[in-house]
Parts: structure tokens; sequence; C-alpha cells
């Protein structure tokens, strides 16, 4: 009788303390050290915890040949790591230039930029969170590491980022008068490189600084189509290709 007392508590003692352990680890696992960190440092770790991150983020443009580490977007504190991340200033810093003017010229840009004191930033980038989308919401999608944006995961992926906010019809619209800018784009971009090829002055230095016009102007076109700037479709995109037909066909005569 007493030695099954005694077994019972033995038991019971036991059990507590599993469930103290438990507790203990789920503590630990929530409540990550402050740092600061290096870039390795977060990777050995990450590694363990994310490990699908950590492959998309090997995968993506900010691979590590890039030179781009996780410090370099949530800096080397876990506070706050992740709403440092969300904020456009963080992609602005190393992209300046059309890729982001082209957007801060936009009307997400212009939304995302006056209502930024409004917005909780420490909500994760899905849709219901955000009004306007900003850089990481389209590109680093729900945590997505790679870049959700890239040309090889097909329109699909990217139309369902807009649906989250506008009607699939007003969407399908957009990609529709999208492409049919880029194919305008094309036919420009290809016709100026066959009015250089077949010049008699083809390496000219005028006429192999208006060849690199032509791509820098048809990139200016994605950008507009990519980040819905009506700007960079039309005043630094089409016209801008079509003076460079014009100053190539002066050029050559
Ligand atoms: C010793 C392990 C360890 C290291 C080193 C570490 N982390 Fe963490 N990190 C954690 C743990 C634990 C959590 C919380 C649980 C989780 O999300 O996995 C966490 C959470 C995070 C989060 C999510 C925060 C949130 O609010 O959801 C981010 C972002 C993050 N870490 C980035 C980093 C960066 C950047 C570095 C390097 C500067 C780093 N971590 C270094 C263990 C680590
Ligand atoms: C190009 C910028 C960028 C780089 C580089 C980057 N991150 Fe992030 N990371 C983000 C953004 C933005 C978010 C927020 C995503 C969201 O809210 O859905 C995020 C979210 C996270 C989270 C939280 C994920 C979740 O689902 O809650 C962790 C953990 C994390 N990053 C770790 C890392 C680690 C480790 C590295 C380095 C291997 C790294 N990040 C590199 C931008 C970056
Ligand atoms: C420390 C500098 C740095 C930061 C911060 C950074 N990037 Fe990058 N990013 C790079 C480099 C370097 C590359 C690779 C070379 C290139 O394509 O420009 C790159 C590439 C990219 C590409 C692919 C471009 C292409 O033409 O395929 C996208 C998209 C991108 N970054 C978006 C972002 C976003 C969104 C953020 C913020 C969440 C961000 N980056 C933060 C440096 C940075
Ligand atoms: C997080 C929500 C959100 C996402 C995601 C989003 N948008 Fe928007 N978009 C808005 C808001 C808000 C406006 C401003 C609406 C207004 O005029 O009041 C807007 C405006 C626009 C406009 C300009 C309309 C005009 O009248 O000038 C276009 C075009 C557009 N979005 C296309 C897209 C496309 C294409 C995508 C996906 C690549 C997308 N949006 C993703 C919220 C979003």
């Amino acid at each position: 009788m007493a030695a099954a007392v005694i077994y019972r508590i033995r038991y019971i003692v036991c059990l507590l303390s599993m469930l103290s352990l438990a507790v203990h680890t789920a503590l630990a696992n929530e409540i990550p050290a402050q740092g600061p960190f290096t870039d390795s440092e977060c990777v050995s770790c990450h590694s363990d915890r994310n490990p699908e991150l950590i492959r998309q983020w090997r995968n993506g443009p900010h691979d590590p040949a890039s030179g781009v580490g996780c410090s370099s977007c949530h800096g080397s504190l876990h506070a706050d790591a992740n709403v440092k991340a969300r904020k456009n200033q963080g992609c602005t810093n190393c992209h300046e230039g059309p890729a982001s003017h082209s957007y801060s010229k936009s009307k997400h840009g212009v939304l995302n930029r006056i209502e930024a004191h409004e917005q909780d930033w420490r909500k994760p980038l899905k849709s219901g969170n955000y009004r306007a989308p900003g850089s990481a919401y389209c590109h680093l999608h729900d945590g997505d590491h790679d870049d959700t944006m890239s040309a090889d995961r097909g329109p699909e992926v990217r139309q369902w980022i807009c649906v989250g906010c506008h009607s699939p019809r007003y969407v399908r619209e957009q990609f529709a008068n999208g492409r049919r800018q880029l194919d305008i784009a094309d036919l420009k971009l290809t016709e100026g490189k066959q009015l250089i090829a077949s010049a008699a002055n083809s390496q000219t230095k005028e006429l192999s600084k208006l060849r690199q016009s032509l791509i820098y102007h048809r990139r200016n076109v994605l950008y507009g189509v990519g980040h819905q700037s009506p700007d960079y479709q039309w005043w630094h995109g089409q016209p801008a290709l079509d003076g460079d037909l014009i100053r190539i066909r002066d050029a050559i005569e």
C-alpha cells in the first residue's frame, strides 16, 4: 500500500518535471537572445529553425554572392528585426535609381509614404495588414526570402499578390496592358538595334551610347509596368525610346 503511494507520488513528480521542461523549452524558443549577432551566427542558428527560409535566401537575389546578409535588412539585433526589414527605407538604402524611383512615384508608393506613420509595421506582410504594398510586401511576400516577383515564378504568382487587394478582373486587365506595353517597347528596341547593326558607322562611340540608352529605356518601361508607375511607362519609357530611335537615325545619316 505504502509502496503504491510512493510510486504514485514519484509518477506525479516525474510528470511535473517533464511539464516544466516543456514550458522552459517553449519559452526559450519564444524569447531569443537579443544579440548583436554576426551574419554567420544568424545563418547558423536559423538554419536549424527555418531551413526553408535559408534555402530561399541562398537561391534568391540576395544570395551569399550578392554580399547581402541577414543583418543588411534586419539589423544585427533581434529587437524590431522584422519591423526594420519591412520598411521601404531598408531596401532603398541599397536600391536607389529607377528601381525605387519608379515605385515611389506610383500610387502605391505615394500612399505607402504618406501613411507610413499610421501603419503598424509589426504586422506580417499579408493582405489586410497593409493598405498599399511596399517593396518587401511584393518582393518578400509573407516571409518569402527569394524574390516573389521574379520572372521565373510566372505571372500567376504576381497576380495572386495583387488580387489580395484588387478584383481579379482589374488585375488581369492591368497585366494584359503591361504585356502590350512591353511588346511595343521590344519592337522599338529591336528596330533600334537593327538600325545600328546595319549602319556603316555602327562601331562609333555615339551609336554604342545610343544602344545602351535603348536598353536603359526598355528597362524603364518594365519598371513602369511592374510598379504601376505611369511616369515610367510614359515619360521615362515609351517616349524616351521614340527619342532614341530619332537620335539613332540622325546619327546614321
Ligand atoms: C542563437 C540563435 C539565434 C541567433 C544567433 C539569431 N536568432 Fe533570430 N531568432 C531566434 C529565435 C529562437 C527566434 C524566435 C523563434 C523563431 O521565430 O524561430 C528568432 C526570431 C527571429 C526573427 C523573427 C522575429 C519576429 O518578431 O517574429 C527574425 C527576423 C530573426 N530572428 C532574425 C535574426 C537575425 C537577422 C539574426 C542575426 C543578426 C538572428 N536572428 C540571430 C534565434 C536566433
Ligand atoms: C532583402 C532583405 C532581407 C534579407 C537579406 C533577410 N531578410 Fe529575413 N525578412 C525580411 C522581411 C521583409 C521579413 C518580413 C516578412 C513578413 O512580414 O512577412 C523577414 C522575415 C524574417 C523572419 C520571420 C519569418 C516569419 O515567417 O515570421 C525570419 C526568422 C528572418 N526573416 C530571418 C532572416 C535570416 C536568418 C536572414 C539571413 C539568412 C534573413 N532573414 C535575410 C527581409 C530580409
Ligand atoms: C545591402 C544592400 C541591399 C539591401 C538592404 C537590399 N538589397 Fe536587394 N539586392 C542587392 C544586391 C547586391 C542585389 C543583386 C544585384 C542586383 O540585381 O542588383 C539585389 C537584388 C535584388 C532584386 C533582384 C533584382 C533583379 O534585377 O533581379 C530584388 C527584387 C531586390 N533586390 C529587392 C530588394 C528588396 C525588396 C529589399 C528590401 C526588403 C532589398 N532588395 C534590400 C542589395 C540589397
Ligand atoms: C496591399 C494592397 C494592394 C496590393 C497588394 C496592390 N495594390 Fe494596387 N492599389 C492599392 C490601393 C489602396 C490603391 C489606391 C486606390 C485609390 O485610388 O484609392 C491602388 C492603386 C493601384 C493602381 C492605380 C489605380 C489608379 O486609379 O491610378 C493600379 C494600376 C494598381 N493599384 C495595380 C496593382 C497591381 C497590378 C498590383 C499587383 C502587382 C497591385 N496593385 C497590388 C492597394 C494594393
